[in-house]
């Protein structure tokens, strides 16, 4: 097979010719499947990515006017702000009731941090009965849609890496209850692996290294896979967008859907007051009248560790990374077939075969990954929205194995959040010295989304739970 004389072209003005090397030692198939893989690359936008992102640099430019966001409080402030509230759940539940909502999960990461062989979702996390990540999405996405009467759809997003092994995992799992049709999995896009000398990396002699490209990739991809027109058939126009680490999320919240509703925002987000200035969660800020996150790891840290009057840290509001996203601004956004956000650079160890084709395991980052992240979607939309909620109530990362937001603190935060609706519900809990409780506690999430759920729970079923007693509800 003779390779175009326009891919050829493409390759030699980006300076990437080399990708060619092994090409007349391939086979067809092979020259087929390299062939489709550069086919796939803008070559002509290349070299400007190159220079900006892997031969430069580059930092995130902070803004000389960046202020913290506003937000709407966990506790309202004022009588008026709690009829809002109020008004604010209710619209919630009609909008869930008249089925304009519907789930998304982006779970197409690595999941590097957690030393886990196969997709996130597929992580045995519950406390006693070891159900999954998905299983836990799953199960209140069944019971939301029992509570307001109307099924939810089920979006996930995939990359290349993982995508056979997670459809795979809810066939075996008979879709976890939920119809076959109410899950719609999409893949999302990659890009290649740069090397420090500007040069696309080879896999291996007609496979190119390619990654995911990062969880900005959603938008676009969920046009190209046509779930836009899947939702927009089905009459949801509100994406409720959460991370396959967290097993704590409300897959839907009645009071942050109300409230993006009465705000008419195109996108919103929930925000968690951070435990410190350097907790590792994007930060809330505004510049130019523009709502953005700015990473952990870009914030400055003479702003991070900035104190109000009141002793408090300004750059308070930090990001769980849960959103709603209004389905017409993704349209919108992606209407050209092409959408531009930042990219963010990772360097990172990247194993690849070098000029004489030898596989290389580098022991130090040899190159860049290039990703682009959803929040930055968020100086975009015309209208935005951030409400604080109790990070107790919404989220528990898993993304390390001991420490902090690791398995086993997530666990501990599973069962502290079922043992605190429990006793809310006035069910005792026994507790150890330091009030953590004394009985490892899971419940269905099948049966329970919410305290009101927790307290028909307790209503019907005599609960006793003793010291040290693993109990499985
Ligand atoms: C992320 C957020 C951070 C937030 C924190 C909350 C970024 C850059 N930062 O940090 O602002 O405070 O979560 O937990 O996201 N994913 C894909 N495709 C990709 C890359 C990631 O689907 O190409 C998914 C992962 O499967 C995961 C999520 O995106 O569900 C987050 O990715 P991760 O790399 O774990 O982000 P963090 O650095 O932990």
């Amino acid at each position: 097979m003779d390779i175009s004389s326009k891919l050829e072209d493409a390759l030699r003005s980006a300076g990437q010719e080399h990708l060619l090397r092994y090409w007349n030692e391939l086979s067809c198939d092979e020259q087929r499947e390299l062939a489709g893989q550069l086919e796939k690359i803008d070559f002509a936008a290349l070299p400007e990515l190159i220079r900006d992102y892997v031969l430069n640099r580059p930092k995130t430019a902070i803004p000389d006017d960046l202020g913290p966001a506003p937000y709407f409080p966990l506790v309202p402030r004022s009588d008026a702000e709690r009829a809002l509230y109020g008004r604010a759940e209710q619209k919630g539940r009609e909008l869930l009731r008249a089925g304009r909502v519907c789930c998304l999960t982006v779970a197409g990461g690595q999941g590097t941090r957690l030393g886990f062989d196969g997709p996130k979702g597929t992580y045995p996390i519950g406390p006693v009965t070891g159900r999954t990540l998905f299983e836990y999405f799953a199960q209140n996405i069944i019971r939301a849609g029992k509570k307001y009467g109307h099924k939810l759809s089920w979006y996930i997003m995939t990359s290349a890496l993982n995508h056979a092994a997670t459809v795979d995992f809810f066939r075996k799992n008979g879709w976890f209850g939920l119809q076959e049709e109410q899950i719609f999995f999409f893949t999302q896009g990659t890009m290649p692996a740069i090397g420090y000398d500007g040069k696309l990396l080879l896999a291996g002699r007609h496979t190119l290294s390619l990654s995911p490209d990062g969880h900005g990739g959603t938008l676009l991809a969920l046009r190209k896979s046509g779930a836009l027109d899947r939702m927009k058939k089905e009459g949801a126009d509100i994406i409720s967008y959460f991370q396959v680490d967290n097993p704590l999320v409300h897959v839907v919240d009645p009071l942050f859907i109300g409230m993006h509703a009465l705000e008419q925002s195109e996108m919103s987000a929930v925000m968690l007051s951070k435990t410190g200035p350097f907790e590792k969660l994007g930060n809330f800020c505004v510049s130019g009248g523009r709502l953005r996150i700015i990473e952990y790891s870009d914030l400055p840290a003479e702003l991070a560790e900035k104190r109000g009057r009141d002793g408090k840290l300004a750059f308070v509001a930090g990001s769980p990374a849960i959103h709603l996203i209004q389905r017409e601004f993704v349209e919108e956004l992606t209407a050209s077939g092409s959408l531009r956000l930042p990219w963010h650079r990772a360097d990172k160890k990247i194993p690849h075969i070098d000029g004489n084709g030898e596989q290389v395991t580098p022991e130090e980052p040899n190159g860049v990954k290039l990703e682009s992240f959803i929040f930055d979607a968020l100086p975009l939309a015309r209208k935005t929205m951030v409400m604080e909620f109790d990070r107790k109530e919404v989220f528990a990362p898993t993304k390390n194995k001991t420490g902090v937001d690791s398995v086993e603190s997530c666990r501990q935060m599973l069962v502290d959040r079922d043992a605190k609706r429990l006793e809310a519900a006035g069910v005792t809990i026994p507790r150890k010295a330091d009030g953590t409780p004394d009985a490892l506690i899971e419940i269905s999430p099948l049966e329970v989304l919410d305290a009101e759920d927790a307290q028909t729970l307790a209503s019907a079923k005599n609960i006793v739970i003793a010291p040290g007693e693993k109990v499985v509800l």
